[in-house]
């Protein structure tokens, strides 16, 4: 499916009764049904007022990393960075915390509530360097449709 027959999908999601974390759930698992190199999606969001990530909703492989400090990782970079990551090669980077041995690439994505930027879209596929800036796009448009329910 197309990106942009993908988006008033979001949209439906994000304007339906259901609560937070049941919709950003079903935003994770239309990415991952629909885009087959999308292998992981998940949502970290800022831990309180700890510099901290704190793993929300998700589908893929369960994963240990459920907070990641600022700073560490791919995650942790683009908490402190507030830019988008885009990881075509894993094994490429010095700082960065494997979840399964299957990945090859990553993306993440933050999100923004009221110019600061309070969690982030992570995606991991297990197909090397698949994102374009299409991609970039459309997470960002994802990104803005999910702080509209923060
Ligand atoms: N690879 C991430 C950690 C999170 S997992 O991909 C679910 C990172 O380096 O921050």
């Amino acid at each position: 499916m197309t990106f942009e027959a993908l988006k008033p999908q979001v949209t439906s999601i994000i304007t339906s009764s259901n609560s937070v974390d049941e919709r950003l759930l079903a935003i994770c698992q239309l990415l991952e049904q629909h885009i087959d190199y999308y292998n992981w999606v998940g949502f970290y969001f800022k831990n309180g007022d700890k510099n901290e990530l704190k793993l929300g909703p998700y589908v893929g492989e369960p994963t240990d990393h459920t907070i990641i400090p600022f700073g560490k990782g791919i995650c942790g970079q683009v908490a402190v960075s507030n830019k988008n990551f885009v990881v075509p090669d894993v094994s490429a980077q010095d700082n960065y915390i494997a979840c399964s041995i299957t990945v090859k690439a990553e993306i993440v994505i933050p999100i923004f509530l009221n110019d600061e930027n309070i969690g982030q879209i992570d995606i991991d596929s297990n197909t090397p360097n698949p994102f374009s800036e299409e991609d970039e796009r459309f997470l960002e448009f994802v990104c803005e449709q999910v702080s509209e329910i923060l």
